[in-house]
């Protein structure tokens, strides 16, 4: 099962002289796990504290005693670590580069400097708008050098950002914003993505006629595309009217190491998405720390990761990684297929980008292209491969290495989540030889574990739920205002440990090969949905009286979403009502989420005790009628029949 054949070694003369090599990598991930305080204590030295911890770890997963403190007397800031501590010897290095949606817009290079005073004037605006320490900001913004300014401007003086997809509806903004009692908005007139044309601030608008938003005093709107917007006064202002003239130095607010730095929100299994909260030390060590070791960084890199910032991706890996590394992070607006599947490798080219991250959907969508749009570019400046978000299968994988890296450059598969702040499991490109499909071994001070349904932990090589035994000082502290919720979600399934909701098998030479979600998360093209806000966007509609969603094995997006859907007694099923659920469901929650297919469904199959049966529903989805295991307790097994005779055949 393993593969061990189809082992692939860490390239010659691919080390550095920064390099992590094998050796180094048993020894120090052996220190991690046996003298963490010894270990972690040294890592915090690679930032710049106000006042250095001298307490370094501080955890209990006792449920009785339950705290997770990382660095805990620590105080620090991050868009200090972020900026300032590079202006002396790197302050004309390129912090960012831009490239925008349409190739012929022309690419922007900023450097730390320049990004510098941009971040102080804004924090500077945003303390005369009254935003202060502890406020939430939030950030709906497309992929522009604001968006990045704008999550340092908010650290900079201790603002908790919340940085909203620029995909998602006014529902979705709504729901976030009233959740977390945001006081500003961040937003662009329009947004850009291959050729079309967002309308960011309508949505804003739109979302804060929804109740539960009347903490928002302000919106700032960038002038992206210069497309028409209805400004409300005094609620709205011109960001560029308000940063004008502004200092651009900005005294930054001393931070505790456990102060807030942001919230994100993420799907899980039940009820609405989460407020993931991350804090200030532990987060940005993390951050910095995985992003150096991983992507091999060296002074000289110029590092592209394709995710957007509104996913924690783009949080760790656009953004504050590689700026606490003084890297060279390129920020890209438009999407790989735009204006043609050449993109990507045009602008690896055009900007000699050496480190390229990026998702397997994305391989997998321009995989189907054919290699002519990949070999007409050079690519001769690639030197590090990474992919993140879902799993890799092997022929993606073999893809990615023999025709976009030439065979000459390692791929690190990086298992993470929204909740860990970083990566957890991923090769170093320089220690491990990799196998296509598995992210390998786990990072410093990880302890992974595979564990059967009753929490027994299995040994050697072994199938189970992954689940993480102590922790790391990534890790998120809370549910923003339901730290209950938290406890609940990650720590009840199995006493002691941290549950990741996946799945994973560990092959005899102690690789680990993530399997997927084993709860009701559906992970379409690496963006996480709950089947839970699926089903409740979808009964919303006036015509639905009932829906269950589970997920599909989907060529291109890894998962697709499928939902049956049960209608009112006296509606009519028709294809013109199909779309307009497809269409209600996009409003309710964004494009991402749009179903793949729906089922009409007479009934759904249940228990006695009224328990939808998902494991029949997905066997169905899978297209495997055979598989469906006993149906002999339900209330009613005919449901099914009926079921399975109109299901989705793929074609
Ligand atoms: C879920 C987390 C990690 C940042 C982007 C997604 C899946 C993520 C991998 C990988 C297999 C992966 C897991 C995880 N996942 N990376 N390399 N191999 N699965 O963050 O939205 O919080 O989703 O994505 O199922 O639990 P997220």
């Amino acid at each position: 099962m393993s593969n061990t054949a189809e082992l692939y070694p860490v390239p010659p003369g691919f080390a550095g002289p920064t390099t992590i090599g094998a050796s180094e990598y048993e020894r120090e991930y052996a220190r991690s796990v046996q003298d963490p305080d010894g270990f972690w204590g040294d890592a915090a030295k690679r930032l710049d504290w106000f006042k250095p911890p001298t307490k370094i770890r501080n955890v209990s997963y006792d449920l009785a005693d339950f705290r997770i403190r990382w660095f805990e007397d620590g105080e620090l800031n991050a868009s200090v670590n972020c900026l300032d501590r590079h202006l002396a010897t790197r302050g004309d290095k390129t912090a960012l580069i831009w490239e925008g949606d349409s190739p012929d817009t022309e690419a922007l290079r900023i450097s730390y400097r320049d990004l510098h005073a941009r971040v102080c004037r804004l924090a500077n605006a945003l303390r005369n708008l009254g935003v202060g320490k502890g406020d939430r900001v939030t950030i709906y913004l497309p992929m522009i050098v604001e968006a990045a300014v704008a999550m340092l401007a908010c650290a900079r003086i201790g603002a908790v950002h919340c940085v909203v997809f620029g995909g998602f509806s006014p529902n979705s903004i709504a729901d976030r914003v009233s959740d977390c009692g945001s006081k500003l908005i961040i937003t662009a007139d329009e947004g850009l993505r291959g050729g079309k044309r967002v309308a960011l601030k309508a949505n804003v608008d739109a979302a804060l006629k929804l109740p539960g938003t009347n903490t928002v005093e302000t919106v700032l709107v960038v002038r992206h595309t210069g497309g028409a917007v209805d400004m409300q006064m005094p609620r709205d202002r011109w960001y560029d009217a308000v940063v004008d003239g502004q200092p651009d130095t900005c005294e930054p607010e001393r931070m505790n190491a456990e102060d807030p730095l942001f919230i994100l929100y993420t799907s899980g299994s039940t009820g609405k998405p989460k407020g993931v909260l991350h804090t200030t030390g532990g987060y940005l060590l993390f951050a910095s720390y995985t992003h150096e070791a991983v992507f091999d960084l060296r002074d000289e890199d110029v590092y592209w990761c394709t995710a957007d910032v509104g996913w924690v991706t783009g949080h760790s890996y656009i953004v504050y990684g590689p700026l606490a590394n003084a890297a060279t992070s390129l920020i890209f607006e438009g999407v790989p297929n735009y204006p043609d599947v050449s993109r990507f490798w045009n602008v690896i080219d055009k900007h000699q980008v050496t480190i390229f991250y990026t998702a397997p959907t994305a391989i997998r969508a321009l995989m189907r292209e054919g290699e002519a749009a990949v070999k007409k570019t050079s690519r001769s400046s690639l030197r590090l491969l990474g992919s993140v978000g879902e799993p890799i299968n092997p022929e993606a994988w073999r893809w990615y290495y023999e025709v976009v890296g030439d065979s000459r450059c390692p791929i690190v598969d990086t298992w993470w989540q929204t909740e860990t702040g970083g990566i957890l499991i991923s090769p170093l490109p320089g220690a491990i030889a990799t196998k296509p499909g598995s992210a390998t071994l786990p990072f410093f001070g990880v302890q992974p574990a595979l564990v059967d349904a009753d929490g027994t932990v299995l040994e050697g090589a072994a199938a189970g739920n992954l689940v993480i035994t102590d922790s790391w000082p990534g890790q998120m502290r809370s549910v923003y205002g339901d730290h209950q919720r938290f406890i609940d979600t990650y720590f009840k399934a199995y006493p002691g440990s941290y549950f990741t909701g996946d799945g994973c098998r560990r092959d005899e030479d102690g690789y680990y090969w993530i399997t997927g979600r084993v709860d009701d998360v559906i992970n379409v093209s690496g963006h996480r949905i709950g089947t839970a806000e699926l089903e409740s966007a979808l009964v919303l509609h006036a015509k639905v009286a009932e829906a269950a969603v589970v997920g599909f094995p989907h060529d291109i997006k890894g998962q697709g979403i499928y939902a049956y859907v049960t209608l009112k007694s006296g509606e009519e099923y028709s294809e013109a009502l199909r779309t307009e659920l497809v269409a209600h469901v996009r409003r309710e929650i964004g494009p991402t989420a749009s179903p793949d297919h729906i089922q009409w469904a007479p009934g759904l199959p249940k228990t006695r005790s009224g328990k939808i049966m998902r494991r029949i529903l997905r066997k169905i989805a899978e297209n495997a009628p055979d598989q469906l295991g006993d149906t002999s307790t339900l209330a009613d097994p005919s449901v099914v029949d009926s079921l399975v005779k109109e299901r989705y055949i793929p074609n």
